[in-house]
């Protein structure tokens, strides 16, 4: 199963992709977190790692590769989805190279790639290779991915998507949130993915929680949880410390009640 987390910045994405993933361990899967979000700094902290890995753009040659290659494929008139950044047919776990792949306590943690400089450019070529890497990943039955999306909605006009069979859409109690979920469960629904749901986060009380859920019922988006704010998780990401087992760990173990049905 591959399973991408989006939603607007800020709202809990990686948060709940911690929490999701502390959670498959506890159910005896092997969770592969792909941190597809330049912007996330911590999220190796939140899972309790204690460096992050080597971003996967330095193992295809950098960004300036991924972007040479993208201009040649517009220039030929060639559309997006047809680029071959990595290549292998198939990807296998076990076929990462060790310095691009963390593991501890059976999570594993791969990152696409990050900005570090001014001027360096934009972050397309990431979603190029997040989308390839994706596509080619090769998961064991018991293996799930689950994606750590770049804040908005781009990765859908990338195409990062493609290959995804599962999209949770992080809901906290903002217009802006609820309106982005929306848009992706359009965007998600026209690629062919119909397991969209929303997570609602960082809901701090019952009358909060009905007006979200109504909310979200208008649009026609389906809810799989709801997280309650929690201020040991805020401290601990303050304090770049890993998640514990608290209210929301209890909470986002419902959501994977519906997303493995079977094991009920
Ligand atoms: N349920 C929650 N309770 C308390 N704080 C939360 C909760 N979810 C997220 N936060 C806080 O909100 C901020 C953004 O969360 P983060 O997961 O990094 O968002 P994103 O990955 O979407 O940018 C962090 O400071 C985090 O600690
Ligand atoms: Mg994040």
């Amino acid at each position: 199963m591959k399973i991408s987390v989006c939603g607007k910045g800020g709202s809990g994405k990686s948060t709940v992709v911690t929490l999701l993933a502390n959670g498959m361990r506890e159910r005896g899967y092997k969770p592969l977190v792909v941190d597809s979000d330049e912007s996330n700094s911590g999220l190796y902290q939140m899972l309790g790692f204690d460096k992050p890995p080597v971003p996967l753009m330095e193992l295809v040659g950098g960004k300036k590769i991924v972007l040479k290659q993208m201009v040649s494929r517009y220039s030929a008139g060639e559309s997006e989805p047809e680029m071959n950044v990595l290549t292998q047919n198939e990807i296998l776990l076990q076929d990462i190279p060790p310095q691009h792949i963390v593991e501890k306590d059976s999570i594993r943690l791969v990152g696409i790639g990050k900005i570090l400089q001014s001027l360096e450019g934009c972050a397309c070529p990431m979603g190029v290779l997040s989308r390839e890497f994706l596509k080619k990943l090769h998961l064991k039955e018991d293996e799930v991915a689950i994606v750590d999306m770049e804040a908005g909605i781009e990765h859908f006009g990338r195409g990062v998507e493609t290959s995804i069979d599962s999209v949770l859409v992080v809901v906290e109690p903002s217009l802006e949130s609820i309106t982005l979920a929306e848009k992706v469960k359009r965007l998600a629904s026209g690629v062919g993915i119909n397991r969209i749901w929303a997570v609602m986060n960082k809901v701090n009380s019952e009358d909060l929680a009905s007006k979200l859920t109504n909310e979200l019922a208008g649009r026609g988006i389906a809810i799989i949880g709801s997280i309650p704010y929690d201020p040991e998780i805020f401290e601990a990401c303050l304090d770049g410390q890993p998640l514990g087992k608290g209210e929301a760990a209890r909470e986002a173990g419902k959501i994977l009640d519906t997303l493995f049905p079977n094991e009920n």
